[in-house]
């Protein structure tokens, strides 16, 4: 089913020598419902008057199916206004569509995403909370339009961090099995601690980097025995914040060390890593620095293990997008890692790769969130901060909702009680505007009304401007698909939810009578449809009541 202004497009298309038409949403309602400037920029070309290419135009396009008749305004806009009865079916088709109007791609790419990806033995933090609820909803929405999602939890569960965590376990004879992920975290301090206070400690750490490193028994169970109290400390905050992830998805960096060695010989092999002051290093044009592909000491890093990553991604996943969601001072590493895997051919033209980076959580006075003693603020900290003012689907809503719905580059400031609101533009609004919607239908079920019913009246100018905004959903869907803006999505389901507010303050539904009440009816239906979607792929509850 293409969309109402796909239709549209054509029909000017077949006027306009194959020129897009450009529609745009009309400025006004007097306007119609959309505009069109193409009069304008074939007049440019063809050295005529925009006004006579208007009346060209408009007297041979065959539309009137599809529209009342054309009008041309002011120096050669066109104004479009859909008929009536084509805003109804469009209604109607959204709701007999399985996919309620969103478009699948004829194209659809095997896509990876990588994302939330927090540390062994450290909780997860703000900046995992915004990667893990991105990376969720892009994973929703692009399953939504028709590509497979392989999900990939890049988690921290290598390195040398994990020497010491070790020797430090091994030196307070506990058993890491028993920790639980704030125990963790406690010891990793201790253990850092420990590491710069005393040398001969360091040199036991090192040494146990390496005997991981070689599979000592010992050393493996314990390394181990922290990943399975680290899982369970994510896994718990997955299921609290209704995240699509499990054990599947997981793909540690310890994953790929099989695989770095060959990466670095590869790279030498082809002349890209050369010798730099005993590392091995790779440079990149228009980058100040190269990439550290070996250490003097031997040891790979998160460098390296990316570049193995992307391979094991497209060789053997079948990758044909990949996605990375990580706070934006990471761009410059995903930058030089794409970069360098182009010029080794392990990502070939083909296969896209994008880094979305995100800006920070910031306290209410403005600066990173950060816990009273100056330590990172934990995401658990932050979902009880919510509940404590609202139920938790509610306090999720909103804390998902305030994630989401600013453009992802920007700082945003947690705030728990404005994203809690069930008024202005936040989560609750519109788990707010689902539950009225919904309470409309039970009302019509309890007077024993039937609920399956067809738009067919639009006579008032809010049930035109809602048919219209819910036509609208499957282009905001494929927008996120395509730019990766959730905002997008928020802002779309925004502006629905307004319109329903309008329309049900002008409209009665149930106090209104045959036709007319079946077809309003239809209306709230299809907007409750279209808020229940739209919220899904945003990883939200669409509630029932509230
Ligand atoms: N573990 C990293 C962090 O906490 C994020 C990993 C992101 N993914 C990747 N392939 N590098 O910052």
């Amino acid at each position: 089913m293409s969309s109402l202004v796909a239709q549209l497009s054509e029909r000017f298309a077949a006027v306009t020598g194959g020129v897009d038409p450009e529609l745009r949403p009309a400025t006004k309602p007097q306007f119609g419902h959309f505009q069109c400037n193409v009069a304008m920029r074939l007049a440019k070309q063809e050295g005529a008057k925009p006004r006579d290419i208007a009346q060209r135009i408009v007297a041979e396009i065959a539309i009137d199916d599809l529209c009342e008749p054309l009008e041309i305004a002011g120096p050669g806009f066109i104004n479009i206004r859909l008929k009536n009865s084509v805003l109804a079916s469009a209604t109607n088709d959204l709701m007999a569509d399985p996919h309620h109007g969103v478009p699948q791609d004829p194209n659809p790419r095997r896509t990876v995403i990588d994302y939330s990806s927090p540390n062994v033995a450290k909780q997860m933090h703000v900046g995992h909370l915004r990667s893990t609820i991105i990376g969720d909803c892009f994973s929703r929405v692009l399953s939504a339009t028709g590509s497979e999602v392989i999900r990939q939890n890049h988690i921290g569960d290598w390195g040398t961090q994990f020497g010491q965590l070790v020797e430090q376990i091994l030196e307070e004879g506990i058993d890491a099995a028993t920790l639980d992920l704030a125990g963790a975290e406690a010891l990793y301090k201790r253990a850092a601690a420990h590491f710069k206070s005393d040398e001969e400690f360091a040199d036991r750490a090192r040494r146990r980097v390496v005997a991981l490193q070689a599979g000592d028994e010992q050393t493996r169970m314990i390394w181990h025995q922290l990943i399975d109290v680290s899982l369970a400390g994510f896994n718990a905050t997955y299921d609290r914040m209704n995240i699509l992830l499990t054990d599947e998805d997981l793909a540690g960096e310890s994953t790929y060390n099989q695989a770095l060695v060959k990466v670095v010989e590869d790279l030498q092999v082809m002349g890209l890593a050369v010798e730099d002051d005993g590392a091995l290093v790779v440079w990149v044009g228009g980058f100040d620095a190269p990439m550290i592909v070996q250490k003097r000491d031997g040891g790979f890093g998160y460098d390296a293990t990316d570049l193995a990553a992307i391979r094991h991604r497209v060789d053997n996943l079948g990758a044909e997008r990949i996605v990375y969601v990580t706070d934006a001072r990471q761009a410059q590493h995903f930058a030089m890692v794409f970069a360098v895997a182009r010029q080794a051919g392990w990502l070939p033209e083909d296969v896209s790769a994008e880094h979305i980076g995100f800006g920070m959580v910031l306290g209410s006075d403005g600066k990173p969130f950060k816990t009273r003693d100056g330590s990172a603020v934990t995401l658990s900290s932050l979902l009880d901060a919510a509940e404590e003012i609202a139920a938790p689907p509610i306090a999720l809503a909103a804390i998902k909702y305030a994630d989401l719905s600013n453009g992802l580059n920007k700082d945003y400031v947690f705030d728990a009680e404005r994203m809690v609101q069930t008024t202005g533009d936040t989560g609750p609004y519109l788990q707010y505007a689902h539950a009225r919607t919904c309470a409309v239908m039970r009302e019509a079920a309890a007077k024993g009304l039937a609920l399956d019913t067809a738009v067919t009246v639009l006579d008032e100018p809010t049930e035109q401007a809602l048919a219209l905004a819910l036509s609208h959903f499957g282009e905001a869907v494929v927008e996120v698909a395509t730019t990766l803006q959730p905002h997008k999505l928020c802002t779309y389901l925004y502006e629905l939810a307004q319109h329903y507010s309008a329309f049900y303050q002008q409209c009665p539904i149930l106090k209104s009578e045959g036709a007319v009440r079946d077809s309003r009816l239809g209306l709230c239906r299809a907007v409750r449809t279209v808020l229940a979607a739209g919220l899904g792929m945003l990883g939200i509850e669409a509630l029932e009541r509230m």
